[in-house]
């Protein structure tokens, strides 16, 4: 090797690593290493705590009261969302895995070289495992950084790095924001980016776009960007999904006030509160709140914080909008992406987009 590149490549890798540390140490995480391919980063308790008190309060003290859905996701919460999947009612995640398992031929086309595998929410990362078997069709070691704030996250990698022997697992139990923020000039390598689920509908036009763009920024020239969306439908069928016969949707709706009371010490009364999911056709979205059924107040202890609710008043707590093919070309178009590929289910009611930042490909 000429003396020169051993040099860049040495300052670089150096650069890189000083940068990595900076990142991670201003986001003050914790590193857990569990062994030499598996280990985690997570932000301290008392930041969670803080910001999870500060953000309930915040919201509970709007006109239309709101808690943010990546509140869900405690243990039970997490728990809850994969019994969703498994639903009849709940198309999504089948829908989803029938056309990633169709990709095996066709997504490697877009891999010329190796890729680190970076997910987005991975949650039991079970659709994880089908593109770990078309990535492992081209590179024998692959690396996975998985995102989710949920604690599920070690449970779910512990399990991959049983079944993948050349795994390397770095997770980073954090928001997604935070973890790109950790991933921006964490290193040179190519990077598969993942947002599975149609999580990506929880956020409105406005704040996609502008997640999208931080997406667009956290990636190098030649990453590759794999996004899930739902699809518009026929309203029965999405009302249905999010009004599941045996009530599970409910109970993982009301299972946030339960987190609430444990980690807030507060007295909301479940029994005082239903679950409420209608499909809003103007605004192309399912919306899904939690509706007082009395008069009541409640106490959030840990937050000084109380909270007067009428009969009837509703807190809302998740968006899943849906789109058309048009609209997701726009929506890419607008946030510098180029689309190399757009694959439906035989229904066309849940779509996989790939993308990327240049025409390269
Ligand atoms: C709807 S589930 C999808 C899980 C999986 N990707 C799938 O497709 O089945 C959303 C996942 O993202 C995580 N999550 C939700 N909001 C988040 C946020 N703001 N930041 C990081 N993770 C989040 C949850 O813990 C959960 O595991």
């Amino acid at each position: 090797m000429p003396d020169d590149l051993g040099k860049r490549i040495y300052v670089k890798s150096v650069l890189s690593y000083y940068l990595s540390r900076t990142v991670q140490k201003n986001l003050s995480y914790k590193k857990y290493r569990v062994d030499s391919k598996l280990q985690y980063f997570k932000p301290n308790f008392q930041k969670i705590e803080k910001s999870f008190s500060d953000e309930i309060s915040f919201s509970l003290n709007q006109d239309l009261k709101y808690i943010h859905p990546k509140f869900f996701y405690d243990k039970k919460g997490s728990e809850l969302f994969e019994k969703i999947c498994n639903l009849p009612e709940y198309y999504p995640t089948r829908t989803e895995i029938s056309i990633l398992k169709k990709l095996k031929d066709e997504l490697p086309r877009y891999f010329d070289g190796s890729f680190r595998l970076v997910e987005l929410g991975s949650g039991s990362s079970v659709k994880t495992r089908l593109i770990l078997d078309i990535l492992t069709q081209n590179q024998e070691k692959i690396e996975y950084f998985p995102i989710d704030i949920s604690e599920i996250l070690t449970e779910s990698s512990a399990l991959l790095q049983r079944d993948y022997k050349h795994l390397n697992i770095t997770g980073i139990v954090d928001t997604y924001e935070c973890g790109l923020e950790f991933l921006k000039n964490y290193d040179d390598k190519r990077n598969l980016i993942i947002f599975l689920g149609s999580s990506f509908g929880n956020f409105t036009t406005d704040e996609g776009k502008e997640f999208l763009n931080k997406i667009n920024s956290t990636m190098k020239e030649d990453d590759l960007f794999l996004i899930g969306l739902d699809l518009v439908k026929n309203k029965m069928i999405l009302e249905n999904a999010y009004n599941d016969s045996q009530g599970v949707t409910a109970q993982f709706n009301l299972n946030v006030l339960s987190r609430i009371n444990d980690e807030l010490d507060a007295d909301f009364n479940l029994k005082n509160f239903a679950h409420y999911a209608i499909y809003n056709e103007n605004a192309q979205r399912i919306e899904m709140y939690l509706k007082s059924l009395v008069n009541q107040s409640v106490i959030i202890s840990k937050a000084n914080f109380s909270l007067t609710l009428k009969k009837n008043e509703l807190i809302h707590t998740e968006h899943s909008h849906k789109y058309t093919l048009f609209q997701i070309h726009e929506l890419m178009n607008q946030t510098e992406f180029i689309i190399k590929n757009i694959w439906l289910d035989q229904n066309d009611h849940f779509a996989l987009i790939l993308v990327s930042k240049t025409s390269k490909f």
